[in-house]
């Protein structure tokens, strides 16, 4: 993304003080998932990102894009379909049948886990991680030991929108991580 267009993407992302509860400061992203032309350039800036050492992910870097429930699946699936790859959901507990591998996790306002489908990854797969915010990381960072402990491999993670002050880089530390916008 162009600085200017990042501007105005950053725009399209409303920020709602003390919901669901103070003191957060909720980033919705319902309004730049409505607006065409954002949606298809946060798409496309997503393929154009390079990985250390390698070209951009469009160029048949990774193998599979991986999407953490719900807000993952939303710029995840239409990514996949970008590369020419397959998607991944990760899903909150509950919601997949049996088998399923399972990580919980803390987040910026709660906790929570998620779960995997036991066997859809076909082990040494590259797998891109996708999501709309890195807040905490503890998302994030569950959602790559889940891949993982399924035998795939963590190529990336990438996010729409990066919250520099919580710090969810540091649980990500020895990672490549990716955003493409960040606020304070
Ligand atoms: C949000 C967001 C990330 C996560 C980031 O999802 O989409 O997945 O929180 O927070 P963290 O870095 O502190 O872990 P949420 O669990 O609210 O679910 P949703 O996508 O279903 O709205
Ligand atoms: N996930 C975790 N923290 C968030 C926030 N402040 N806004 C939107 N999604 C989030």
């Amino acid at each position: 993304l162009g600085e200017g267009r990042a501007a105005e993407i950053r725009a399209l992302i409303r920020d709602v003080p003390d919901y669901p509860h103070p003191p957060v400061v909720f980033r919705d992203i319902t309004p730049l998932l409505a607006d065409g032309p954002a949606l298809a350039d946060v798409i496309e800036a997503f393929a154009g990102l390079h990985l250390p050492g390698g070209g951009p992910v469009l160029d048949g870097e990774v193998d599979v894009v991986a999407g953490m429930e719900a807000r993952g699946f939303l710029l995840g699936a239409p990514l996949a379909t970008r590369l020419g790859v397959g998607f991944l959901p990760l899903r909150k507990a509950g919601k997949l049948p049996p088998p399923v591998d399972r990580v919980d996790y803390d987040l910026e306002y709660g906790s929570a886990a998620i779960e995997l489908r036991t066997g859809t990854l076909e082990p040494g797969s590259r797998v891109l991680l996708i999501d709309d915010v890195l807040a905490t990381g503890g998302t994030a960072r569950a959602a790559a030991q889940l891949v993982e402990r399924a035998g795939g491999r963590v190529v990336a993670l990438a996010f729409l929108l990066e919250l520099v002050g919580l710090g969810g880089r540091d649980m990500l530390t020895g990672r490549t991580v990716e955003t493409l916008l960040r606020v304070g």
